[in-house]
């Protein structure tokens, strides 16, 4: 029986599994290397759930109880102790995620499952960081998490089918629909995804179009809410980098090798919004056409 959660990492992703576990009943310690990310998690955690209390989906009592089911730490030893799983959602590195497991199977009771957030790192090496391969196994939530129904469950190489099923069962409790997947480089939302984004900043790098025009295309033509180079912005231009290269070297297919734009504008610091700038300039709440303009007359 699952009770106990414990999330490793207060950022971006952290926060909202933290949340969505916390709305659904559970207790969840949430682990933060950092007290300044655990306070700015917190914060983020009110405002979402303000949020949707103010649309009539939360009651005031609901809230104080979703609050109340969270406790914050900076040890990760002392979090641990009690937990039935843990999520981990810590930066994504692949030496930082091996690190973590190794104290997590250290200090989690035995039958604690292990689960990741990596959006792009072998289950199966990161299991081969602990004494228990079948209790490892791949989370991967949504970005933003409260909203997004998808959770990509990944098998390791070694992965039991009582934990599988055990992760499969509890991610219906918390609202979402979880899909089954096996544990190859990007899984299956990133392996089509990134494809998908590298050749939209080909097809601007190549000067076939600019960037809102390559996005308009995508939006109005094939029903996506948004560009694909807006959505790049959104995850992170280095994120979107470091996957392709994973993919790349897993692989070992050029198809995946990542456009030089991409690995110039990582380089130049242009990460997309939360750096301010990538396809689109997101200063001062700005949203104007950047890129293109090195290529487009
Ligand atoms: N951002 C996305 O859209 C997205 C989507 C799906 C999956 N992911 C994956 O989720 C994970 C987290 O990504 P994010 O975007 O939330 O990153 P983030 O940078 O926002 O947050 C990472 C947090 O981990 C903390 N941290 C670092 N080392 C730690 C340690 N040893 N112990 C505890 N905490 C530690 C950092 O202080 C930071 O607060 C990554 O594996 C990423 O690939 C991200």
């Amino acid at each position: 029986m699952i009770r106990n959660i414990v999330v490793i990492g207060a950022g971006t992703m952290g926060n909202g599994i933290a949340h969505t576990f916390a709305q659904s009943g559970f207790k969840v310690n949430l682990v933060d290397v950092s007290q300044e990310a655990l306070d700015r998690g917190l914060k983020t955690i009110t405002t979402n759930l303000d949020r949707i209390l103010a649309k009539g989906n939360l009651t005031e009592e609901q809230k104080a109880e979703t609050l109340g089911n969270i406790n914050t730490f900076t040890a990760l030893q002392d979090a641990v102790s009690s937990a039935d799983l843990i999520v981990e959602a810590a930066t994504e590195n692949q030496e930082l995620k091996l690190k973590i497991f190794g104290q997590m199977d250290e200090f989690a009771p035995e039958n604690c499952i292990l689960a990741t957030n990596t959006s792009s790192i072998s289950i199966t090496k990161i299991a081969a960081a602990t004494k228990r391969a079948d209790k490892v196994i791949g989370m991967h939530f949504m970005n933003p998490v409260p909203i997004m129904k998808l959770v990509e469950i990944i098998k390791g190489y070694s992965t039991s089918k009582e934990t599988f099923d055990a992760i499969y069962e509890m991610s219906k409790t918390l609202g979402k629909v979880p899909v089954e997947v096996n544990d190859y480089p990007g899984f299956v939302a990133n392996r089509i995804l990134m494809p998908m984004i590298n050749e939209s900043i080909e097809t601007l790098y190549n000067g076939v179009a600019g960037v809102e025009e390559i996005d308009t295309v995508m939006k109005l033509g094939m029903a996506h809410p948004m560009g694909p180079l807006q959505l790049a912005d959104f995850i992170g231009l280095d994120v979107c980098l470091a996957i392709l290269n994973v993919m790349y070297d897993g692989f070992k297919n050029p198809k995946y090798a990542p456009n030089p734009l991409l690995v110039n504008m990582v380089m130049a610091g242009k990460l997309g919004v939360k750096s301010g700038e990538g396809f689109y300039d997101y200063s001062e709440g700005k949203k104007a056409e950047k890129v293109a303009k090195m290529f487009l007359k």
